[in-house]
């Protein structure tokens, strides 16, 4: 696309002009935090618990922020806008910024970051195909200890969803110690004997944005949610699996590692759940700026 814009610092730019130096840290060292956010309608999805959690993710790096909240989300509505985007997903990345020679230690003063923001087109999700479910296989979670912090250093789960690829599989659900974190760009819910479980906070799961709107979702409609540890051990006696993220929505796990998770009569919980992330959905957007 070459009429695409991107932001580029505030700067609202077409995308051929943005120059990356090979000095940046993120380029070096990873040394960079990331959001992706939906676009349904021309409006960004939950912008404020994605800058709530950029922020968070920010603080957990020591870079400063960029902008404000409110400065940041008019940036990012002004992008949708320049591009005309009805259906798609955001993306937003800040590194610490350009410095050279390369060292590990962080600099001091502090360069200013580097911002970059871009949109692509994504469909948004669809009953049918969330219901029919993915195949995930399961693969060793090999991350860094702090995958609660959103940052570009990816390759382990890049290596994953490639391991998973292999196996045939369009997620991988990482394992730990015995343990499910999560997928290798998703959250896990399980459920078991009628009751809903997704992994508690900790330094080995992202705070999901859609995760937490699907909990608030199903709290409200007294559908209980609890947060712990699931051990790999309760996949054997569960009902069903689903996986959430930004661009995938919530979607239901067909098949882990050739264990079938087959559609309960009714949908099951999925479809309950599923249904109110979509009305819930629906509303925040009628009432988004
Ligand atoms: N990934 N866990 C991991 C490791 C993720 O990378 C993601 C999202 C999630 C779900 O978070 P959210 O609901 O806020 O999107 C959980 C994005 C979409 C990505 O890297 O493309």
């Amino acid at each position: 696309m070459t009429d695409e814009i991107v932001l580029w610092g505030e700067r609202l730019v077409a995308a051929g002009e943005v120059r990356i130096s090979p000095w940046d840290r993120g380029f070096l060292f990873a040394d960079s935090v990331y959001e992706v956010i939906p676009v349904y309608d021309a409006k960004a999805f939950l912008l404020e618990a994605h800058l709530a959690r950029l922020e968070r993710s920010l603080a957990g790096v020591a870079i400063a922020r960029p902008w404000s909240r409110e400065r940041g989300g008019e940036l990012l509505r002004a992008l949708v806008r320049a591009n005309g985007l009805r259906d798609g997903l955001l993306y937003l990345q800040i590194t610490r910024g350009e410095v050279r020679p390369r060292d590990h230690r962080l600099p001091e003063p502090a360069p200013a970051p580097t911002v970059f923001a871009a949109t692509s087109p994504h469909p948004p999700p669809e009953r049918e195909e969330a219901a029919r479910g993915i195949t995930a296989a399961l693969v060793p979670d090999e991350r860094w200890g702090r995958c609660d912090l959103k940052t570009t250093a990816l390759l382990a789960n890049v290596l994953a969803r490639e391991e998973a690829r292999r196996r045939g599989a369009a997620e991988a659900l990482l394992v730990r110690d015995g343990v499910l974190t999560e997928g290798s760009s998703s959250n896990i819910f399980l459920v078991r004997a009628g009751r809903v479980f997704t992994p508690a906070d900790g330094p080995h799961v992202l705070p999901g944005v859609t995760r937490d709107f699907v909990v608030a979702r199903l709290e409200e409609a007294d559908i209980a949610v609890e947060r712990r540890t699931l051990p790999l051990s309760w996949i054997a006696g569960s009902e069903e699996l689903w996986i959430s993220s930004s661009g995938r929505g919530l979607v239901r796990v067909a098949d882990l590692d050739g264990r079938a998770f087959p559609e309960p009569p009714g949908g099951g919980l999925f479809a309950r759940a599923w249904d109110l992330f979509e009305a819930g959905r629906r509303a925040e957007i009628a009432r988004s700026p």
